[in-house]
């Protein structure tokens, strides 16, 4: 029997009011369907946001710090099923079971995070120009929020959005990419255990440009926050344009290692195996771009390209595995077109390049790690989104040459340099153009406690995760408040 999940409306487990569903299936074995989900319409829509607005006076009041222990409830379920929950992300995402385990642990670390957040919330206290007034600033929540997930971190994405929306007394609707909704489902499930209030999170699974959209634009709505392909955010870009209400969006990136002539070498190799073909190279934060000082790059392409042969393909669950499959078909067809565009392109393709269907494999979507040199700046492959693994290597003959190369594309979301020169990895921080900047470290591995977001096309400028300038100021709006107790006509400017 197939397990199934519902959709999650004012607190109760439903199917979709027209009864249809759709599949999702274990990537590395498209035999297996991980779960059957509920394929909703425009009716579903309307009921989670109704339920949403009706849960909100009441969440919203809810003092901060009360939430906050919620959320930490949530943390701490989190944590007690940590292995289950990352067994479901390799199971139904593809990912090796270590990401699986550490897309759960983001998981946590935003929950305990947004929970302490709770007992902050600052606004500011300052002195009126005026006697016998004050003034402050205080933050409220926007109120229905929607939020539309990826499947490449398949619970922390959602888990960043919701306890940020939630911390700020936002109520929600989750709409989660439809390859991966078990996981979603999942961390509805414990938000419910852990007390969420009925009504403050719903939860509606189904296509995107039907249901998502839909949900987006839905009249009573009051803010949006979405992360996945540009394509699609552009697109929701537009549509909410007339709209007014606050949207996040989080997209794509063309992250670039610089290796100079003094870097530790082994470590670079390290970080660029790690960013290129982690997670099959399915992050918006993947290393697509290596861009190497001529003195070492021969060397450096030699060593990159040989450790790339020997990365194992498998299913993430075997502990040997070094590199799952793609997410599904049509994520793979569309990386084989780059690796085709790149041939073309006259790039010089050292190892990969083809799709592996030996004995098992043949049940999932796998590409051999591949590694382009000679590529320059002006190849698509070197300024398009490839999402998968793919990795481009570029020359540069000065440190200046290399962030200009950096920052030609229209992407910024990270960026990281391998130098011992500590002068030239000051100037690559304040030189690189990029929302995250890494020195002798890969392009991967954001913390929660610190703003998550890509500048330019990458994103819209509203960064996910914790820090100043991060989620909580998104999901919340700022209020100033003036109090004068003069008993007297103050006029502020005029009064001068
Ligand atoms: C993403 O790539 O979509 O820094 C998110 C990282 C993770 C988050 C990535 N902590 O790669």
């Amino acid at each position: 029997m197939t397990n199934k999940i519902g959709n999650f409306i004012a607190g109760k487990w439903s199917d979709s009011l027209s009864g249809r569903r759709f599949q999702s299936r274990n990537p590395a074995d498209n035999r297996q369907v991980v779960i059957e989900a509920p394929l909703s319409g425009r009716d579903d829509v309307d009921r989670a946001v109704a339920a949403a607005r009706a849960a909100l006076p009441s969440w919203r009041r809810l003092p901060a710090p009360r939430r906050g222990e919620i959320l930490y409830r949530a943390g701490e379920l989190l944590n007690a099923n940590r292995q289950r929950l990352g067994e479901l992300v390799t199971g139904e995402m593809g990912k090796v079971i270590a990401e699986g385990l550490g897309d759960v642990q983001e998981a946590i670390d935003i929950a305990y995070y947004m929970a302490g957040e709770g007992r902050r919330l600052q606004g500011e206290t300052v002195p009126s120009e005026l006697p016998d007034k004050d003034c402050k600033s205080i933050r409220e929540p926007l109120g229905v929020v929607a939020l539309i997930t990826p499947w490449n971190f398949p619970i922390a994405i959602p888990a960043w959005k919701l306890f940020a929306a939630l911390i700020c007394g936002n109520t929600a609707i989750l709409k989660p990419s439809s390859d991966t909704p078990a996981c979603a489902a999942a961390l509805v499930e414990i938000l419910a255990e852990a007390g969420v209030p009925d009504g403050v999170v719903n939860f509606v699974c189904g296509p995107g440009e039907e249901v998502g959209e839909y949900l987006f634009c839905h009249p009573d709505l009051d803010a949006a926050s979405f992360t996945g392909s540009c394509a699609a955010g552009e697109r929701l870009e537009r549509l909410l344009a007339p709209l007014h209400r606050p949207l996040a969006l989080e997209m794509g990136g063309k992250n670039a290692i610089v290796v100079m002539d003094d870097a530790d070498l082994e470590l670079a190799l390290e970080g660029t195996l790690w960013g290129g073909f982690g997670t099959s190279g399915q992050r918006c934060t993947a290393a697509s771009r290596i861009i190497v000082h001529e003195r070492i790059h021969d060397r450096f392409v030699g060593m990159l390209s040989e450790s790339a042969s020997r990365l194992r393909l498998g299913n993430g669950l075997d502990a040997g595995t070094h590199v799952g499959p793609l997410v599904n078909e049509s994520q793979g067809q569309k990386v084989l077109d780059f690796i085709g565009i790149g041939r073309e392109e006259g790039a010089q393709m050292l190892t990969g390049g083809h799709r592996v269907t030996d004995g098992e494999l043949a049940h999932g979507f796998f590409i051999a790690p591949t590694v382009f040199a000679e590529v320059t700046p002006q190849m698509r492959i070197a300024r398009e989104e490839i999402f998968g693994p793919v990795v481009s290597v570029l020359r540069c003959a000065s440190f200046e040459e290399a962030v200009a190369t950096v920052n030609a594309v229209p992407f910024g979301l990270s960026s990281a340099i391998y130098s011992r020169d500590v002068n030239v990895t000051a100037r690559a921080e304040r030189e690189l153009a990029t929302g995250i900047v890494y020195i002798n470290a890969s392009t991967i591995g954001a913390e929660v406690h610190l703003p998550f977001g890509g500048w330019r096309h990458s994103g819209s400028g509203h960064p996910e995760a914790g820090g100043r300038g991060g989620a909580v100021d998104f999901f919340s709006r700022v209020k100033v408040i003036y109090r004068d107790y003069s008993g007297r006509l103050q006029k502020a400017q005029i009064d001068k």
